[in-house]
């Protein structure tokens, strides 16, 4: 099957050498997209910017803010019969984009925000994707209850679970322990493990559940 997956932070200009973004690693989204590979799959991976490699054999595609994301998933999710979102794509970006690097003057400096597109969020509704799709949601309380919300709000298949209360685990970490939330309010939950390892139990899952006479 051919895949889409999103992967590592996006950036959000505030002048020409500032921006905001987040501590992901993208090491989770590249470690789906080898496995991928590995089980044979085609992969069209959408990356913000990160210091690891792209696997060899994914297509490639490099972003940095989350309007680029957008406009890629916009192009490619077509062609695909599942999607994974695992970016963690930034929720705002600054109203006001300063041409010039901003010099400091007055005490206090307020930054006006507005929100990004939710590229999950508009991949059913907006962009009419109707092949297997797979959000991630990171949450430090009520995980379960969060991510099923997620999932029906979404039109997600499964959403795969994160608590980042958790030290060790997730964001910017080698290991992760995640639980999937399905439809109909089943849970798998699976052990902590190497984000290499848990990735390819995870391509196994979505090339199972995603197969045209399961159920689901
Ligand atoms: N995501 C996305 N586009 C965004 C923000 C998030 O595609 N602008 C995707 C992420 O890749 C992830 C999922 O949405 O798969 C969960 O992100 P999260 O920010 O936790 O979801 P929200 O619904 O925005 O939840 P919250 O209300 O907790 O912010």
């Amino acid at each position: 099957m051919r895949l889409l997956i999103t992967a590592g932070p996006t950036r959000e200009p505030i002048d020409p050498v500032r921006f905001l973004s987040n501590r992901s690693s993208g090491r989770m989204g590249y470690a789906l997209a080898e496995a991928a590979c590995e089980a044979g799959h085609e992969v069209v991976l959408i990356s913000g910017p990160v210091t690891i490699s792209a696997p060899e054999g994914v297509q490639f595609v490099h972003v940095e803010t989350a309007r680029e994301m957008f406009d890629a998933v916009q192009i490619y999710l077509s062609g695909c019969d599942a999607a994974i979102f695992s970016a963690a794509v930034a929720d705002y970006r600054p109203v006001h984009f300063a041409a010039q690097k901003m010099k400091k003057t007055a005490d206090k400096l307020t930054l006006e925000l507005e929100r990004t597109e939710d590229i999950l969020g508009s991949a059913r509704s907006q962009l009419g994707f109707q092949g297997f799709l797979v959000g991630f949601a990171a949450e430090t309380e009520n995980l379960i209850a969060h991510a099923q919300e997620k999932l029906e709000r979404k039109g997600c298949d499964m959403i795969v679970a994160n608590d980042v209360s958790q030290a060790g685990i997730g964001f910017d970490s080698a290991e992760n322990e995640v639980t999937l939330c399905l439809p109909g309010g089943r849970t798998i939950a699976l052990p902590r493990q190497s984000k290499t390892a848990l990735a390819r139990v995870l391509i196994a899952h979505i090339t199972q559940l995603s197969a045209p006479n399961d159920p689901k």
